[in-house]
Order: structure tokens, then C-alpha cells, then sequence
């Protein structure tokens, strides 16, 4: 089974509904979308596309716009994934759903080192800040 642009358009469609009924991550995107949500949609279907189908269709730099909502704190990503997962699995056969949810986690993951760095060691009290 392949990944098509009609999957990635459930993909996106559903989880971004499920995004504007969230408590946590609906304010984040209300702040910076003003009123219509089809160009966001639109450039995230871009976006998926080229990644899941290496359409080259969005050409953007992700990580910066990250960093410029100030809003956005750590544990956001978990909620962020946790729709998503929920989202792909509802819209897509399984095996796609896993995809989609690999990728995710992977540019999740990289947008957290790029927006808030590598994690303390010392902040673990089982490793004693050096002396
Ligand atoms: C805590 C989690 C996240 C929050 C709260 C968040 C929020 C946002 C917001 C507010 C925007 C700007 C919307 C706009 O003006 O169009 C945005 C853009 C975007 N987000 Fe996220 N995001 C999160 C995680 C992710 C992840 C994990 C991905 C990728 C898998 C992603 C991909 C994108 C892309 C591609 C854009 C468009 C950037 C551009 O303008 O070119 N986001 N996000």
C-alpha cells in the first residue's frame, strides 16, 4: 500500500481539526493563524507531501517559524504527537499511519534540540554537577 496525496490530505485535515478543539495547542495556533486556516493547511499538505513523497512541493525553513512562537514549551510535543498518532491511525491503513507517525517523531525531535538545545546533564540529581 502507498502513501497518496488523498491520505495525506486526512492526515492533515484531521488532525488539524483535532489541533483547533485541543485546550493546549488550539491557542498556539490561534495567536498565529489569523481567521483562515486553508493556507496553513494547505502549506502543511505541501509540506507532508514532500516528505512522504518526496514531492519537493514546500521549500520552506520549518525550524525558525518554531522559534519565533515563543509559546511553544516542551511538553506541547507530546500533546502535538498524541493527536497525531490518534489522528493517523483513524484516517490511514496501518502500516501508513506508522510512517507518517516515524517521521513526525523524527522532526519533532529535531525541532527540540534546534529550539531548546541538548538536554542538561546536570539536572539529574543522579549525576552530581562537577565539582
Ligand atoms: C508543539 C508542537 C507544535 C506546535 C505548537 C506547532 C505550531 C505551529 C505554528 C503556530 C505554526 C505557524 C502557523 C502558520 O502561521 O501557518 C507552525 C507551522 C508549521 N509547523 Fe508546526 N508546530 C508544532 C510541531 C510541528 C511538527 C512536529 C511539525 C512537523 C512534523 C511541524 C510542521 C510545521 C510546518 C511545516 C509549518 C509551516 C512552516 C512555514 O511557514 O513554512 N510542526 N507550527
Amino acid at each position: 500500500m502507498q502513501v497518496t496525496e488523498e491520505m495525506i490530505e486526512r492526515v492533515v485535515r484531521g488532525f488539524y481539526a483535532k489541533v483547533r478543539r485541543d485546550p493546549e495547542l488550539a491557542p498556539i495556533f490561534d495567536a498565529a493563524i489569523d481567521g483562515d486556516w486553508e493556507p496553513h493547511l494547505s502549506k502543511m499538505m505541501d509540506f507532508w507531501s514532500s516528505v512522504m513523497l518526496k514531492s519537493a512541493r514546500y521549500n520552506g525553513r520549518p525550524l525558525p517559524v518554531h522559534i519565533a512562537q515563543t509559546s511553544i514549551k516542551p511538553e506541547h510535543f507530546e500533546r502535538w504527537l498524541a493527536l497525531f498518532r490518534e489522528n493517523a491511525v483513524e484516517v490511514c491503513p496501518k502500516s501508513i499511519a506508522a510512517a507518517f507517525v516515524e517521521k513526525a517523531e523524527l522532526i519533532a525531535e529535531s525541532f527540540k534540540l534546534g529550539m531548546y538545545g541538548l538536554p542538561n546533564p546536570n539536572r539529574f540529581p543522579a549525576r552530581p554537577a562537577p565539582q
